[in-house]
């Protein structure tokens, strides 16, 4: 089967390489792609918000199945303009995206559904949301648009809660879009993927992602900076997808507006239960980069299932024991800004410690030289038989790759070891 992956990230060549170690031997074309995702799938320079083009793509090169990585061409209707066109896809149409899309269309499926969440206002003015907050702090401010994670300030005190309000609604850092002030939850964070077939919800393997800048969860918040998987403690999968993601994907299905794909929930596990933060309609990033290599069965097998209604068997997946961790190599100025160009040296080395090398943000320059192409450059994920052997191996490969200005956290995965040695 020839498949299209559709996307450019480190989340995208995670799925390729498991794509590729399907036992059908799929053969993989991406759109756009990477210098990195290059080794594995042919490449053609179609970005991921020209619907056309990707559509047409896919029809000239008759793919068996696209599978849509990020989520602004799912929110755009990607999967409805397949669906019309009779190419098998995995990810929702529109309408099922919005619960990703309008954090509204969320917070009412979730009130409907009977899943547990924070309380939130709309608010359109700084004194309109200081009355909203009246004065219960630590408080959370969010940029109601896609904003690549980085439109979320969790407000300690009334000054940090002014200044953040003034950025998104007076000055607008991020554009036209509404602000909500969040009942801020406290506890630890758990993403968890569930692959949707339109009737069931079937769990993958819980993760633990890191999105602050900086060690000890200090500095502003980011795509993500790393993540491990599985997570100590966590409850159960099962557990949570039942009181969680099924009662979405029921609850969708009944208005007519069935869930294929991957339903992610970011969950806050807060002392009166999990509660949701955030719903995303695709794979997280850098989760993924730590659950597909986890994944022994065939991933291509489960994508297709769950393109069809009631595709997919409870036990669709197998996931192996070993630990994962991924550590993400930034460019200079992230997240506020981002520096290209630079030099990266080192990627054979690493590679040939068995880590798997993930590029993120790369370009391949005219000489042949990797340059780095964004914020997040690359993700170098271990797998170990526990987190500290997991860990260990993948800031050895990564501490082998060198470009100015390179960021990383260095204490990934330093709580899960922790908690195994007390
Ligand atoms: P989001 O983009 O909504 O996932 O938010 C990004 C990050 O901000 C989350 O992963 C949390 O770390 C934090 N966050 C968001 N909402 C809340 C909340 N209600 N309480 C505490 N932290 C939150
Ligand atoms: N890991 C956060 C996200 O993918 O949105």
């Amino acid at each position: 089967m020839k498949v299209l992956v559709v996307g450019a990230g480190g989340r995208e060549h995670a799925i390729v390489n498991a794509l590729a170690r399907s036992p059908q031997r799929p053969e993989l074309v991406a759109a756009p792609g990477n210098p990195g995702i290059a080794a594995v799938a042919r490449c053609v320079p179609v970005g991921v918000e020209d619907l056309d083009g990707l559509l047409a793509l896919a029809r000239d090169e008759e793919v068996g199945l696209v599978v849509i990585g990020p989520e602004a061409p799912l929110v755009a209707g990607l999967a409805d303009r397949l669906a019309e066109a009779g190419i098998a896809h995995f990810g929702p149409t529109a309408a099922a995206a919005r619960l990703e899309g309008s954090k509204a269309f969320a917070k009412e499926v979730m009130a409907s559904a009977g899943v547990p969440t924070a309380q939130w206002e709309e608010v359109a003015s700084v004194a309109g949301g200081l009355a909203a907050i009246d004065g219960r702090y630590p408080t959370v401010i969010k940029f109601d648009g896609l904003a690549a994670g980085k439109g979320v300030v969790v407000a300690p005190d009334e000054p940090a809660a002014r200044a953040a309000l003034v950025e998104m609604l007076e000055e607008r850092r991020f554009g036209e879009g509404a602000v909500v002030v969040e009942d801020f939850l406290d506890g630890e964070e758990l993403s968890l993927f569930a692959i949707c077939d339109g009737e069931r919800a079937v769990p993958m393997v819980p993760a633990q992602d890191y999105k602050r800048i900086f060690d000890g969860d200090e500095g502003p918040n980011t795509g993500g900076m790393g993540a491990y998987s599985p997570v100590a403690g966590a409850p159960d999968s099962d557990a949570l997808v039942a009181a969680i993601h099924q009662p979405v994907v029921d609850l969708l299905r009944e208005r007519g507006t069935p869930f294929h794909g991957v339903l992610y929930a970011g969950l806050m596990l807060t002392a009166e239960g999990p509660q949701v933060i955030e719903f995303n309609v695709r794979f997280g990033d850098p989760e993924t980069q730590v659950v597909l290599p986890r994944l022994r069965s065939d991933l291509l097998e489960t994508l297709v299932a769950a393109t069809r209604p009631g595709g997919l068997e409870s036990n669709a997946m197998d996931f192996g024991a070993d630990w994962a961790v991924t550590v993400v190599l930034a460019s200079g100025g992230y997240p506020a800004s981002s520096h290209s160009g630079d030099v990266i040296t080192g990627l054979e080395e690493a590679a040939a410690t068995g880590a798997e090398i993930l590029h993120a943000g790369t370009a391949r320059r005219d000489d042949g030289a990797i340059v780095t192409a964004g914020g997040r450059v690359l993700n170098v994920t271990a797998l170990g038989p526990g987190p500290a052997a997991a860990r260990d191996r993948a800031y050895a490969a990564a501490d082998l790759i060198k470009f100015d200005g390179r960021q990383l956290r260095r204490d990934i995965a330093q709580r899960a070891v922790e908690r195994m040695t007390t």
